[in-house]
């Protein structure tokens, strides 16, 4: 999910881009609002996602994050917002952030950013359990949420050099829990299923996205 509010060093970024114009990537775009939040004036965002519109997505450039269609060196900003986990559990030394950062002009910043695991308020509990149990329906597609510290100890010490900046911090995106409930019962579990259990769940105690954190890698600069 998008984030909210996002982490002040991006939005200080991002609001650069009204003096010097910025090129940035939204890799896994999804339903675009998180590119949305990241189209500031004189920032030129393009989105990418392995779905293409009509099913659903904003991708202005559709393909696999990992093999982006993208010029080397050509963009001072790539995002990838809840993508990461997805790509984790296939290549768990996060190779394909050496991919993300050839994207990267020199002193280009590539931001992570990823819903965290956390088992407080309930709400939140409800949607770190709820992304658990998608990842095992479908285990090559997604990855369960994972903590800013595992993602950092997966690293290995040439990108744990570049990273610059990390942190975690509320996210108020809200959910549609509705939603969520629905699609859990199209499958009609019964009583003691874990779709079943995760239903009631979040109607009794709602869904929310709790906290959020982040990861900033940078390229060197000539000047550095
Ligand atoms: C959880 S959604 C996140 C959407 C958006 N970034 C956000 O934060 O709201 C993950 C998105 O990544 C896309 N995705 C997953 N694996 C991908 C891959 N290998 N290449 C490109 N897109 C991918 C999915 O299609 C989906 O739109």
């Amino acid at each position: 999910m998008p984030f909210d509010p996002l982490p002040k060093t991006l939005t200080d970024l991002l609001d650069a881009g009204a003096s010097r114009p910025l090129v940035a990537l939204d890799l896994g775009c999804g339903d675009g609002r998180l590119s949305a939040l990241l189209r500031k004036p004189g920032v030129h965002c393009f989105g990418l996602d392995r779905l293409p519109r009509v099913a659903g997505s904003r991708a202005d450039i559709v393909a696999d994050a990992r093999r982006a269609p993208v010029c080397a060196g050509s963009v001072d900003l790539v995002v990838a917002g809840n993508l990461v986990r997805h790509l984790l559990p296939a290549q768990r030394d996060a190779a394909f952030l050496d991919d993300w950062l050839a994207l990267l002009r020199p002193g280009g910043s590539l931001f992570i950013l990823e819903d965290e695991p956390t088992a407080r308020p309930a709400a939140a509990a409800n949607y770190r359990d709820l992304q658990a149990f998608l990842a095992r329906l479908w285990p090559v597609g997604r990855g369960p949420l994972v903590t800013l510290d595992t993602f950092r100890r997966r690293l290995p010490a040439r990108l744990a050099a570049l990273v610059v900046e990390s942190g975690t911090g509320a996210n108020h995106w809200p959910q549609d829990a509705a939603a969520a409930v629905a699609m859990l019962e199209r499958g009609r579990p019964a009583p003691g299923d874990e779709a079943h259990r995760l239903a009631a769940a979040i109607t009794a105690r709602g869904l929310s996205c709790g906290r959020q954190w982040w990861c900033r890698l940078r390229t060197p600069s000539p000047t550095d």
